[in-house]
């Protein structure tokens, strides 16, 4: 089974990009050949600063090898370094009618946050069909908010392949409902557009605050709690085995558990789940040549395996 998801390097990672989407994913590396990439053509609708488009796109390479990606097993790589994706996008934007990318939340949201948007940023979504389709992908792990999108990947696939010939697997999203929304400490979504976000790999001072700063409400310390509806708990429960899991809800609805004591606890399970990957990620930036050498190994795999449908698509379309 092909198994294929990207990140964009738009910024720090955080734990709604690592339980929504990088731990799903890391966790298939078993399960089939898994392919995953930075997409930076797609952070190019957003950052327009190239050094930082650089810095960004070096952490999140560290950032998903230190939390377990195994290049030996994985086809690990950048976006650009298989340019066919920008070809494969043309031939799909012509079988792509403007109503389909018009409905599109993720594009509505951003214009309604006021960033004027680009033809990028409404053909996004193209683009993000191409990643998946030129790796003939047939699974897709991501967060909730990138259902749609895989919905007009495959009405894209569909369309394509009735138009011209088989050329496309229509690939299928992999959403863990556990962790399809992971909330952020104001209890929106985390997300790095709305400053809500805890790191994964943040300092330990500022993380500490970041957790201390999450929202509750002011029920006193020795009044029962209902668990389901406390974000502190809705974070804890990311980290904790069942057992811590049902001893924090069981104090939470006797009363005397304060939301400070569930911090500090969550903070603690946060601080030892991330302990290993923190050590792996400062020998891995000690060691930039590596991680480049690991990204152009992936890349020249991924960029066979393009070619190869690429090769299809050409011919299908009338361009060979
Ligand atoms: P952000 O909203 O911070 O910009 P991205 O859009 O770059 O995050 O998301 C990258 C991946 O992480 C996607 O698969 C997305 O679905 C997932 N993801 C992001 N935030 C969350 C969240 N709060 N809960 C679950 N998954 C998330
Ligand atoms: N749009 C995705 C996000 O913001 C990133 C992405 C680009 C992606 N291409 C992809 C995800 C292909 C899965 C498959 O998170």
């Amino acid at each position: 089974m092909r198994i294929l998801s990207g990140i964009q390097p738009s910024g720090r990672l955080h734990l709604g990009n690592y339980f929504g989407m990088m731990k799903p994913a890391l966790d298939l590396q078993t399960k089939g050949e898994c392919f995953l990439f930075i997409a930076n053509y797609h952070a190019l609708t957003t950052v327009d600063q190239p050094d930082q488009l650089r810095a960004y796109t070096r952490e999140v390479a560290l950032d998903f090898l230190a939390c377990g990606l195994d290049p030996e097993r994985t086809v690990f790589f950048k976006q650009s370094d298989v340019p066919e994706v920008c070809e494969l996008t043309w031939y799909l934007s012509c079988v792509t009618s403007m109503g389909l990318l018009e409905r599109c939340h993720s594009y509505k949201d951003k214009v309604d946050k006021g960033i004027t948007p680009s033809h990028g940023l409404f053909a996004y979504p193209v683009l993000m069909a191409a990643d998946i389709l030129a790796y003939q992908s047939e699974l897709v792990p991501v967060g909730k908010d990138q259902k749609q999108h895989l919905e007009v990947a495959r009405d894209i696939a569909i369309r394509f392949n009735n138009q011209y010939g088989p050329a496309f697997v229509v690939p299928e999203p992999f959403i863990q409902e556990a962790t399809a929304v992971v909330p952020g400490i104001d209890g929106q979504k985390m997300s790095k557009s709305y400053g809500n976000t805890i790191e994964i790999f943040g300092d330990e001072k500022t993380v500490r605050k970041r957790i201390m700063s999450i929202v509750t409400d002011s029920t006193p310390l020795e009044a029962p709690k209902d668990p389901e509806t406390n974000l502190v708990f809705a974070l804890y429960r990311l980290f904790a085995t069942d057992a811590e899991r049902e001893e924090m809800a069981a104090r939470f609805r006797a009363g005397g558990m304060g939301y400070g004591e569930a911090k500090k606890r969550l903070f603690d399970a946060y601080w030892a789940h991330f302990e290993p990957f923190r050590r792996r990620r400062a020998e891995l930036a000690s060691d930039p040549a590596e991680v480049e050498r690991i990204l152009k190994r992936g890349a020249e795999r991924a960029r066979a395996e393009a070619q190869r449908t690429l090769q299809r698509v050409r011919s299908l379309v009338g361009v060979d």
